[in-house]
């Protein structure tokens, strides 16, 4: 058993008790308040699978999951005593977090003996609403089973946005009514990078997606990327090239080759079917329309085609976020920049910041999950890396920018981009163990986390990733259990 608060991320206060254990026996039982039930499913799955006994829910159980009010959006409150176990939120969200640290404080699966939990109280709530991460579909497919298997793993560390990156110059990920050959022939056989094999999403099998995300708290933020990075559906579309000419399919690494053409009404059309379809098929706020590396854009056009855009979505209902060269036009303050470079300063984020725009940070030499861990390691790229496990976790997200701090912040989310991989087990190599760090600089009070406390919590995971079927980096950095 270990301490009370050796979690990732750490909560933000901890108090152990160690004359006040809890013994998970065998007539252990949970008591969920009307509206705790799925959440409390989720644990009686979590304690049957540690204690190998069923763990049912009954009047009487002496676990208990709560709802009042004082928590926030996220927050809980955990005591643990002799005589019960207490769970308090405002709302679910936050009892899915409270179990997420429960689960922490579980033995790894299938050991036997007594399930103790250690004594004490946790009260915790996060630092930034927006905590995520990216998989990027579009230089590499990944199927629904895979992103199901990812999203669960993600959960674990309180991560509560998973950003989809759908289209790209390569392929195009998901079904729009309508247009079918973006699919038909975006999705086709070597569409991937390097002739990687097809594949896309369908709208149903997107809604699923969605659907399961949310029964872990996860929003999915889906990315349709414009008015760069269109070469695929150029490709399925020749009338949406300037010039309407064939377009060849282009499957290398290269970026910053292809626009949408800012000055025709087509362009807008097209634009305007796909944020309504995927609009229609995402129930949270968010829908990000790209804008990064638009090369082939000139500066005029950039701006006339985003002043064009940014309406739409909003007249579809959902936020705009944008990668932070969006920042180049008057943003709506409902917008939200991702500053992704690696630079300490960007006028046109802090000028956003200024007039009310929050801000994702995404410092590629911090948080690009698509980044080697070592100068020798591989998979991945090395353009903003190397990056450890370390450099992932020894940032203040506040401190990054000049002139954009902890009140101009929405959160902080970890892309990984996908031109190197390969498969399920690149993806979670690449993501563990520095999704975790990221996990701790986005929930963790900056005053409660510290690297040497982090490394060693970090290293309790190496069998419960094992266990879970999750590949993980041996990173030399951590003291591995
Ligand atoms: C990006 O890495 N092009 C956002």
């Amino acid at each position: 058993m270990g301490q009370l608060g050796d979690v990732i991320p750490v909560p933000a206060q901890v108090w152990p008790d160690p004359a006040a254990d809890f013994t998970i026996g065998p007539d252990a039982a949970i008591r969920a308040a009307p509206g705790a039930e799925p959440v409390a499913r989720q644990l009686a799955e979590l304690l049957r699978a540690a204690t190998g006994h069923p763990v049912p829910m009954r009047p009487d159980g002496t676990i208990r999951m709560e709802l009042q009010d004082g928590h926030g959006a996220e927050g809980y409150r955990l005591d643990v005593a002799t005589d019960a176990v207490t769970v308090a939120a405002e709302r679910p969200a936050g009892l899915h977090a409270a179990v997420q640290t429960l689960r922490q404080l579980l033995p790894v699966a299938g050991r036997a003996g007594d399930v103790v939990l250690p004594g004490g109280r946790i009260l915790d709530r996060p630092r930034f609403a927006y905590r995520g991460t990216m998989l990027d579909l579009a230089r590499h497919f990944f199927t629904p089973d895979e992103v199901r298997s990812f999203i669960d793993a993600i959960a674990q560390f309180k991560i509560n946005h998973l950003h989809l990156h759908l289209t790209d110059d390569q392929g195009w990920r998901l079904e729009i009514e309508g247009w079918p050959r973006l699919t038909e022939i975006g999705g086709g056989p070597g569409t991937g990078v390097g002739g990687a094999g097809p594949g896309f999403l369908t709208a149903a099998e997107y809604a699923d997606l969605v659907a399961y995300a949310a029964g872990r708290f996860i929003t999915i933020v889906p990315e349709i990327d414009m008015p760069g990075h269109v070469n695929a559906a150029q490709v399925a579309y020749p009338e949406l090239a300037g010039d309407g000419r064939r377009v060849a399919p282009r499957h290398d690494r290269a970026v910053g080759y292809s626009s949408l053409d800012a000055g025709r009404e087509q362009t807008y059309a097209f634009v305007e079917d796909v944020i309504r379809a995927v609009a229609a098929l995402t129930p949270g706020p968010f829908l990000h329309i790209g804008g990064d590396e638009a090369k082939a854009t000139s500066a005029a056009d950039y701006r006339t085609f985003l002043h064009r855009v940014l309406p739409l979505v909003a007249r579809y209902g959902k936020r705009p976020i944008g990668w932070h060269e969006v920042a180049a036009v008057d943003l709506p303050d409902t917008a939200v920049p991702q500053f992704w470079r690696t630079r300490a300063a960007d006028a046109g984020v802090a000028r956003a910041a200024a007039n009310g725009c929050q801000v994702i940070m995404s410092p590629a030499d911090r948080t690009y999950l698509d980044m080697k861990y070592a100068a020798d390691s591989e998979p991945g790229l090395d353009w903003a890396g190397p990056l450890d496990v370390a450099r992932a976790y020894d940032w203040d997200p506040a401190t990054r920018l000049a002139r954009v701090g902890e009140q101009a912040l929405l959160g902080v989310e970890a892309p990984l981009w996908s031109e190197t991989l390969r498969s399920l087990t690149d993806v979670q190599t690449m993501t563990f163990p520095r999704l975790p760090a990221i996990a701790e600089v986005a929930w963790s009070p900056q005053t409660a986390r510290d690297w040497a406390s982090f490394r060693r919590r970090l290293a309790a995971f190496g069998p419960r990733w094992r266990a879970q079927g999750i590949a993980f980096h041996r990173s030399p950095e951590i003291p591995w259990a």
